[in-house]
């Protein structure tokens, strides 16, 4: 009888976290009227949704299951995306306006020395693929607020004619 491998409860975390976030992205995408916005959420959608496929099937290989257990890992994500304020004002409420965390969350996750290579490839792909994921969305952040200046400014200009 092998041992449980240690990390197992981290890809069942993972599993769980991104098959939500797939849910929350698919239907953020599907309410937003800027093109450019709606075709980045929706390379996000299929990112978390196959991160969720690729680490439940990755703990089948191991001989294990995923359990959610029954929380909402992304409480917060799923009522500022579900909102009706401004595309904008979520983004800046998810924090994409800031520069990201550093050390982030994704820093201590290979700190297990025991990860077997093939999961080691598996999350080293889905770390570099979340920070990209940032990386997108604090891009948009600044368009959607450069085009929001911009809106202001001509406004501000035709009031003063
Ligand atoms: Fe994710």
């Amino acid at each position: 009888m092998t041992n449980t491998p240690t990390y197992i409860s981290l890809l069942n975390a993972i599993s769980v976290t991104e098959t939500s976030a797939g849910e929350i992205f698919e239907n953020w995408a599907d309410s937003v009227t800027d093109k450019k916005l709606e075709k980045t959420l929706r390379l996000i959608e299929m990112r978390e949704k196959e991160h969720g496929i690729a680490f439940a099937k990755r703990m089948l290989e191991l001989g294990y299951e995923v359990r959610p257990d029954g929380s909402d890992p992304l409480e917060e994500l799923r009522k500022i995306a579900s909102s009706n304020r401004s595309e904008l004002s979520k983004l800046k409420a998810l924090k994409y306006n800031k520069a990201p965390a550093s050390p982030d969350i994704f820093d201590g996750m290979f700190s297990d020395k025991t990860i077997d290579p093939v999961t080691g490839g598996l999350l080293g792909r889905y770390i570099a693929e979340e920070r990209d994921t940032g990386k997108l969305l604090r891009s948009e952040c600044q368009r959607l607020q450069d085009k929001e200046k911009k809106a202001k400014e001509r406004l501000k200009a035709k009031a003063a004619k």
